[in-house]
């Protein structure tokens, strides 16, 4: 009955959540810092309000539920509230939801458990705005420097620094008020992938995370009238992207797991009979093996130097986000397994070839993860599908985890 119940809410919430969405009908899309963001911020602040927790946004564009334990020693959990473009209505937000029922229900059985505890939803966790991401994780461990945010821009050229200035914040005290008081990290998504499905399983363990990096290429060529500028005297920037993006799936496909995606392209001046003068492009590169990333990377910029030294061109290659592989805590793997086991619900260890806040968090101080299965694999797609019920099951995993994190000092 409690799960049904748990079911009914879960979905309901993530049902009109789907209302805060710039691209109706075409998937969801909440990009940090918009309208979409604000509204969604607003409908998840009432339902920790509900719950009668102590609820705030904070300096990263977080919503953030408190509960006042006996210490103010922390432990936090939930997951991101932005999307991707035209992307689904789970990624993000399912875990948002999940954890605040799973404080819920951690309320039925303690009013004032021994930690504090606050569920958080995270904003620009993708990156998909500004090609960076994990930016409240960043912000909240002190990783981010007024000089990186007002680096890092979106395709009108609105920096992280200005997007936040005009929502409300207070982008020159990003490196201030860190967090030092969190204790664990205990985040619940969905899978994005196919094994939980396949494996007839309802609920993941994430041992691991990829490492990523990404990165914002520019080569910068010459516009000339492509009629008249012989071939060997022009300077086609997109030639050279061409010739450099060809090569990078065919590089990943040498270090397996590892993948590398360009999933992003402009060209200037954009027209059918000018040579390209600039071509910017994004790169994402993820394994489990940091060294591998790094070598991607540099065999990517050994090819950019000699393509661009062929034609007598410049390129610029700037760094928007690192994050090392991280292995999550296997103590509160332990106690994950250990709820599962103690609920009857079938589980099974995996690793996260996605990106999430928790290796943010994993790569510092105990964190672990909680999947539930994604229907058919699809994610990062308007198909994107979660069974509530299962997410009713994760809520129940993660509130009996957070109860041991309560009650047993191990982490
Ligand atoms: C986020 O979902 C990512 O893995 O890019
Ligand atoms: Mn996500
Ligand atoms: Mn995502």
């Amino acid at each position: 009955m409690d799960l049904q119940e748990s079911r009914q809410r879960i979905a309901q919430a993530l049902n009109d959540l789907t209302a805060f969405n710039a691209t109706p009908g075409q998937g969801v899309t909440r990009f940090p810092f918009t309208e979409e963001a604000r509204q969604a911020s607003r409908y998840l602040k009432k339902l920790m309000e509900d719950l009668g927790l102590q609820v705030r946004l904070d300096n990263s564009g977080a919503v953030i539920g408190r509960l006042e334990g006996q210490v103010p020693e922390t432990i936090m959990t939930g997951s991101h509230l932005d999307s991707v473009q035209n992307g689904g209505a789970y990624d993000g937000i399912a875990g948002v939801v999940t954890s605040i029922e799973a404080l819920r229900l951690l309320l039925q059985r303690e009013k004032r458990p021994h930690y504090s505890y606050e569920v958080i939803a995270t904003n620009d966790e993708e990156g998909s705005r500004f090609s960076s991401g994990l930016f409240t994780g960043k912000v909240l461990l002190g990783q981010l420097s007024v000089e990186d945010i007002k680096g890092y821009k979106d395709a009108a050229g609105i920096s992280v620094y200005e997007a936040m200035q005009a929502y409300g914040l207070q982008p020159e005290e990003i490196d201030q008020h860190v967090r030092e008081d969190i204790r664990a990290f205990l985040e619940v998504h969905i899978e994005q992938g196919p094994i939980l499905e396949m494996e007839q399983k309802s609920i993941g363990i994430v041992d691991a995370i990829v490492g990523m990096k990404r990165a914002l290429i520019t080569i910068n060529g010459r516009a000339d009238h492509s009629g008249t500028m012989p071939m060997q005297l022009r300077k086609d920037a997109m030639e050279v992207a061409a010739k450099v993006i060809a090569k990078i799936g065919d590089r990943a496909r040498q270090y397996p797991p590892a993948v590398a995606t360009v999933g992003n392209l402009s060209v200037e001046p954009n027209i059918v009979n000018i040579v390209p003068s600039r071509v910017k492009f994004c790169i994402d590169f993820r394994t489990t093996d940091a060294e591998i990333i790094k070598k991607m990377y540099q065999e990517l910029l050994l090819d950019l130097d000699s393509c661009c030294q062929k034609y007598a061109m410049s390129y610029m290659a700037e760094e928007t986000l690192w994050v090392e592989p991280v292995q999550l805590r296997p103590q509160l793997q332990e106690y994950i397994e250990e709820s599962c086991r103690e609920r009857g619900f079938s589980h099974m260890h995996l690793i996260s070839g996605a990106g999430h806040d928790a290796q943010v968090f994993g790569a510092q101080l105990p964190a672990a993860m909680i999947f539930v299965p994604s229907i058919g694999g699809r994610s990062h797609c308007p198909e994107e599908r979660t069974d509530p019920l299962t997410l009713a099951m994760a809520a129940q995993v993660a509130c009996d985890t957070l109860v041991k994190l309560d009650t047993r000092q191990k982490l």
